[in-house]
């Protein structure tokens, strides 16, 4: 099965099967190493979370949004997005070439280079930020509880009351079969790029999911395959109801799905499964 994404870029893939040759010349790596192909995948369509994330700041902030902040940043697709439209921005990731690849973005840009390589489970900023977030999973490669709540204290410390951080993830769905594979493909000039994703292990009682990845490159002077395998920890909704309720900083303010579509709220449930939740800090 096929499932939907946040990001839109140029085609969803109709079938895995057929665009899956077997033949590609295959290396190992990690996809994050690979930024030029990352963003030209979940780079190409930013614009329908860039809005969603304006009409979060708009509709559920008791702050004016000025500085805002992406834990998990990447490539910084959206980050400099946010620069373009007048905001302070600042971001963080474990992956060192992903974050010269958003900071050289930035420079070519005319901005600072404001992301930083680090932990999010581990950070703190500069000056207090209005509005943080982060939207495609990157929350579950926090592989422990004590990671995740690290990382909420640490976004939690950065807001300033009343600013929100928007945290998309996928939820394990406990009434209906979890969605296990999908595929995305992106084209600019002669460069194409096809990512396929497919769970090949979930342990519920581990709370541990094994995702395979891969990008199939085709370019007029070489066409191959980077695969990957990476782990996500899992979260039913009451396991991350339970999780933000403990952290005791943030009001649930409304959920949404990835459609990203702020009219219409989305009241999670043992079938959700792309949910987007607006947490605001409490005032002190
Ligand atoms: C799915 S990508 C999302 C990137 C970006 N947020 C976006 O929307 O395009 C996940 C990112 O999480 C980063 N990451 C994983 N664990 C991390 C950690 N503990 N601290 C900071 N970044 C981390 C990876 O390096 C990768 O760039």
């Amino acid at each position: 099965m096929i499932f939907d994404h946040p990001s839109q870029p140029f085609f969803l893939v109709e079938s895995v099967s057929t665009l899956y040759p077997m033949t590609l010349e295959t290396i190992q790596g990690n996809l994050y190493d690979y930024p030029k192909y990352y963003d030209l995948v979940y780079g190409s369509d930013w614009k329908a979370e860039f809005d969603f994330l304006e009409d979060c700041f708009e509709k559920h902030a008791d702050v004016t949004i000025e500085r805002v902040y992406e834990p998990a940043c990447g490539t910084g697709r959206l980050l400099v997005k946010f620069a373009d439209a007048g905001y302070q921005i600042g971001g963080i990731d474990l992956n060192p070439k992903a974050v010269d690849y958003c900071n050289d973005r930035l420079d070519r840009n005319g901005y600072a280079r404001a992301a930083t390589v680090g932990d999010m489970a581990d950070f703190c900023t500069a000056k207090p930020i209005d509005a943080a977030f982060n939207t495609i999973n990157s929350f579950r490669h926090l592989a422990t509880e004590t990671q995740a709540r690290r990382h909420l204290e640490c976004v939690a410390k950065a807001l300033r009351p009343g600013g929100i951080y928007v945290l998309g993830l996928h939820l394990t769905p406990t009434e209906i079969e979890p969605m296990q594979e999908e595929s995305w493909s992106a084209r600019r000039g002669n460069l194409a790029v096809i990512s396929h994703l497919w769970v090949t292990d979930c342990d519920l009682q581990c709370r541990r999911e094994t995702v395979g990845m891969s990008f199939d490159i085709y370019s007029p002077t070489r066409q191959f395959r980077i695969k990957d395998e990476v782990h996500f920890r899992t979260y039913t909704h009451l396991q991350m109801a339970d999780l933000l309720r403990s952290i005791g900083t943030f009001d649930v303010t409304e959920c949404y799905d990835f459609s990203y579509d702020i009219s219409n709220p989305l009241e999670v449930g043992p079938a959700s499964e792309d949910v987007v939740y607006v947490l605001k800090k409490r005032a002190l």
